[in-house]
């Protein structure tokens, strides 16, 4: 069986509503992850790209987000309606520039500790 090339991680985390930290799936990542797979489906890209549902990626604040392997982008505020223009720059090998995460606002530490 051939490898994923690709993978993009949606986060699908549920949290209460009265949680201070709120969560993905309460601002519409189900959506956009559904989305995904359709806009993958279309282009043929199954079996190559694939759409996941994650966990908490602990970036609440910037949620919906979505990170992409193996080129280690970050996504933040996703919509629906941005699932084209993602999926037409990974294809290109491209970056969304308006949708990535800042490193200033990620939470993970390049270089800690495994
Ligand atoms: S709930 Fe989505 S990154 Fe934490």
């Amino acid at each position: 069986m051939a490898k994923f090339e690709h993978h993009l991680f949606v986060c699908e985390n549920v949290r209460p509503p009265e949680s201070p930290r709120g969560c993905c799936s309460a601002k519409g990542a189900a959506e956009v992850r559904a989305r995904l797979k359709e806009e993958l489906e279309q282009r043929g890209q199954k079996g190559r790209v694939r759409a996941n549902g994650a966990g908490c990626l602990d970036q609440c604040a910037q949620g919906p987000c979505i990170v992409a392997y193996p080129g280690q982008v970050w996504y933040g505020g996703v919509t629906v309606a941005d699932v084209p223009e993602i999926v037409d720059a990974l294809l290109a090998g491209k970056v969304v520039e308006r949708l990535v995460i800042p490193d200033a606002k990620l939470t993970g530490k390049a270089g800690a500790p495994r």
